[in-house]
């Protein structure tokens, strides 16, 4: 399994994301054994936040991880921008803790950004730092301009992660955005990895050098997508699985590696972007 470091901390590079998890009773069991398979098979990341299902999915996850020793998983949580204040963060962050049944996240993302100055924030996610709530912090939906204005504060060096949207389809970031924190070593977390099924454009599932190169690999197209993220490194990749299958497949997907070749054939078929993009999200 690849391995990507966030802040001072080594995890696999595969994680576990959350999004619509416990949106229907029904598929409830499944999920939460999807997320202890993922575990079970070597995935220590979850991805999850205050507003995915207004809360009810990290009632899931503390379900799912109660059997599991806390310091073998890193948990990241996020705040709703309008939450990310001097009166409401604190509070925010209280309520995510007990849902997940924790007393602390590996980290806490700023959800996206809204009207509360950055800097309001970042003093409350230092604040909540030093009182041992949460281990370190971060940003997600963050362009160039957001994370340069992020650095001109004076904690703002401290952000160790920033997740954005990152696929096939979406590889706007590659101009500008990854070669940026590639210099700055801050890692990004790729959200939506696998284009949500392959429902943003629908071309990836049927496209024919994916299906040759899982056939070349005897794998899915979806795991081609998921290792095609981890390529360059750097890159914490969070598929959401709730189908306990699926979410075996994706943690293997850590494993594959590409030839020069098989690279360059997807970078032809796939190309990056070759000026600025505005910054895509979901
Ligand atoms: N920070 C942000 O603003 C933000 C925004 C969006 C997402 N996220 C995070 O990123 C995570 C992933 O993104 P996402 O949920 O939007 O979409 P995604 O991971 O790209 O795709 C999820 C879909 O792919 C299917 N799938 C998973 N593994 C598969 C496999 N091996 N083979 C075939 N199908 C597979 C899932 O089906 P099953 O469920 O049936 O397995 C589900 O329909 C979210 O859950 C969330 O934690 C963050």
């Amino acid at each position: 399994m690849q391995t990507v470091k966030i802040g001072t901390t080594t995890l696999p590079a595969v994680g576990i994301g959350t999004w619509h998890i416990g949106d229907d009773p029904v598929k409830r069991p499944a999920e939460v054994q999807a997320i202890r398979s993922a575990i079970d098979h070597g995935a220590r990341v979850i991805d999850t936040a205050e507003m995915y299902g207004m809360g009810r999915t990290e009632e899931v996850v503390k379900e799912a991880i109660e059997d599991y020793m806390r310091d073998q998983l890193y948990i990241i949580d996020k705040v709703l921008p309008e939450n990310a204040s001097h009166h409401l963060l604190e509070r925010s962050l209280d309520q995510s803790l007990r849902r997940v049944g924790t007393d602390y996240f590996d980290l806490y993302l700023l959800h996206w950004r809204g009207t509360v100055p950055l800097a309001e924030t970042v003093t409350e996610l230092e604040r909540m730092v030093a009182k041992g709530k949460i281990r370190s912090w971060g940003v997600s939906n963050f362009d160039v301009a957001d994370l340069e204005e992020l650095w001109r504060l004076p904690a703002g060096q401290h952000c160790v992660a920033n997740e954005d949207l990152y696929n096939l389809d979406e590889r706007g970031i590659e101009f500008d955005l990854l070669p940026l924190m590639k210099k700055h070593a801050l890692p990004l977390i790729a959200y939506s990895p696998l284009a949500q099924a392959d429902t943003i454009s629908g071309r990836l599932s049927s496209d024919p050098l994916l299906q040759e190169l899982a056939t070349n690999h005897q794998v899915s197209i979806y795991q081609i997508m998921l290792a095609w993220t981890l390529r360059h490194g750097g890159v914490l990749t969070i598929p959401k699985a709730g189908n306990p299958t699926h979410a075996i497949a994706n943690v293997e997907a850590g494993d594959i590696s590409f030839t020069p070749d098989e690279l360059d054939a997807l970078a032809k078929h796939f190309p990056k972007p070759t000026s600025k993009q505005p910054l895509a999200t979901i």
